[in-house]
């Protein structure tokens, strides 16, 4: 259990006596402190991250984006400006969250499906680096923007290369037949005539195959079709965008190639390609195993041989288990007991797909009152939650060492219908 927990958390959890700490946290202390749900992040594990991801790609130098919709907490951005890293954003929003933080237009990659010409006309504004660039017409409007700031910015054509890669259907962004990127056929059209377009630069490809990728070989096969296609097209990119994808531990059986596995792929197969100016768009491995939802037992209900323990955070809080049907760890801050309990692990929600957790066996004794603590939750969690129900969002808590800060604030009831004031 004990080697579980290490796993999930990088090991930053970890008991003492029968209490559950987090670094030099404890726990109960947290709860007592913030109440609950409540998010917390371990700065320890975020940075032994960012080093680890650092050093496994020191030989190629590259710009580490990291992919802010995975967090976008503006102490979560700080953090990453503080280790050198550059942002990849997607939406107005990012954009002016990226700004907020602290961070130049020259570490910043816009990409995004659908970006509206207001998102592209700022993002021009900032002087970004890089569009990421999925249509055509994009590109129309990124010259149109950067001619009349006199600015020449660096697009990347995002390739739909048709590459599958082993992992939830959502997050599977490579194949044909999903909207992302430009197919090779125009791709190669939009590089015949990029002369044409003389602010908005095609000097740079991109790709992202999808998230939660377990291992590097669906690097290999896309990094070989893209030299295919820059041969065919005799295009030679000064910049190579490589999207983000890596995935964690979320159980602790599950296996996944360390960091070093893909930065070993993805450097050989660039090896003919020494001077090109290398982008990558992590998330989900910079922050995701050093997040926890901490949540409080309500009620332990049981339904002949079942049980469901009712907890009060719920699938507006962390939607993952209820959308992806993703494992997240659920560990007790209290050690009691030494049996263990199956369970379902519920929240407030009116609907049954409001689960945290189903026929899990989870360690000693559950009972109201207890805390949970909720693992793998730094990426797409906090991102993802909503008011539904007309639940207000979590707080988030920054742990540093014995340390912890509120890094915002529990919303409101006043939040919930601020913007509403104005009907009937
Ligand atoms: N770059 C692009 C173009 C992306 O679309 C994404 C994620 C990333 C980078 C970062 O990917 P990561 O390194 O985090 O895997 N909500 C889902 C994940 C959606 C990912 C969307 N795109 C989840 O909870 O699993």
């Amino acid at each position: 259990m004990e080697e579980d927990i290490k796993v999930v958390s990088d090991g930053t959890l970890s008991y003492r006596g029968n209490k559950l700490f987090l670094e030099e946290n404890s726990w109960e202390e947290i709860g007592e402190r913030y109440g609950t749900p409540c998010y917390v992040y371990s700065q320890q594990a975020i940075v032994s991250r960012i080093k680890a991801l650092q050093a496994a790609f020191r030989s190629f130098s590259p710009l580490l984006c990291y992919s802010v919709k995975a967090n976008s907490n503006l102490s979560v951005l700080r953090l990453m400006k503080k280790w050198g890293l550059g942002l990849d954003v997607v939406s107005e929003g990012e954009l002016r969250r990226a700004k907020k933080a602290g961070f130049s237009g020259s570490k910043i990659v816009f990409a995004g499906a659908g970006k509206s010409p207001a998102e592209i006309k700022l993002a021009v504004r900032y002087k970004i680096f890089c569009f990421n660039v999925e249509n055509e017409e994009e590109l129309d409007y990124i010259e149109r923007y950067a001619a009349s700031e006199k600015w020449a910015v660096n697009c990347a054509l995002r390739l739909n290369l048709d590459v599958d890669v082993q992992t939830h259907h959502y997050v599977k962004t490579a194949k044909k037949n999903t909207k992302f990127g430009l197919d090779l056929e125009t791709a190669a059209g939009v590089v015949v005539r990029r002369e044409k377009w003389r602010w908005a630069k095609i000097t740079g490809i991109h790709f992202h195959l999808g998230s939660q990728i377990k291992e590097p070989s669906g690097y290999s096969q896309a990094l070989a079709k893209v030299k295919d296609f820059c041969e065919r097209s005799k295009f030679f990119p000064k910049i190579l965008d490589i999207g983000g994808g890596f995935g964690i531990v979320y159980h602790p059986a599950e296996h996944i190639s360390p960091v070093s596995a893909f930065s070993e792929v993805i450097c050989s197969s660039l090896k003919q390609w020494p001077s090109v100016f290398l982008i990558l768009e992590p998330g989900r491995f910079l922050v995701g195993t050093g997040g926890f939802l901490l949540t409080r037992v309500l009620y332990v209900k049981r339904r002949g041989e079942k049980i469901f323990v009712v907890v009060d955070a719920a699938m507006n809080d962390l939607i993952r288990p209820s959308f992806y049907g993703s494992y997240h760890h659920i560990i007790p801050v209290k050690k009691k007991g030494s049996g263990q309990m199956l369970v379902d692990v519920v929240g407030p929600v009116c609907e049954t797909g409001d689960y945290l957790a189903k026929e899990r066996s989870i360690p000693g004794l559950i009972e109201p009152g207890d805390l949970l603590v909720v693992a793998g939750c730094g990426a797409y969690g906090f991102s993802m939650a909503s008011n539904y129900n007309s639940r207000r969002r979590p707080c988030e808590v920054l742990v540093e060492g014995a340390k912890n800060y509120l890094i915002r604030k529990r919303e409101s009831f006043q939040d919930l219908w601020r913007l509403e004031e104005t009907g009937l």
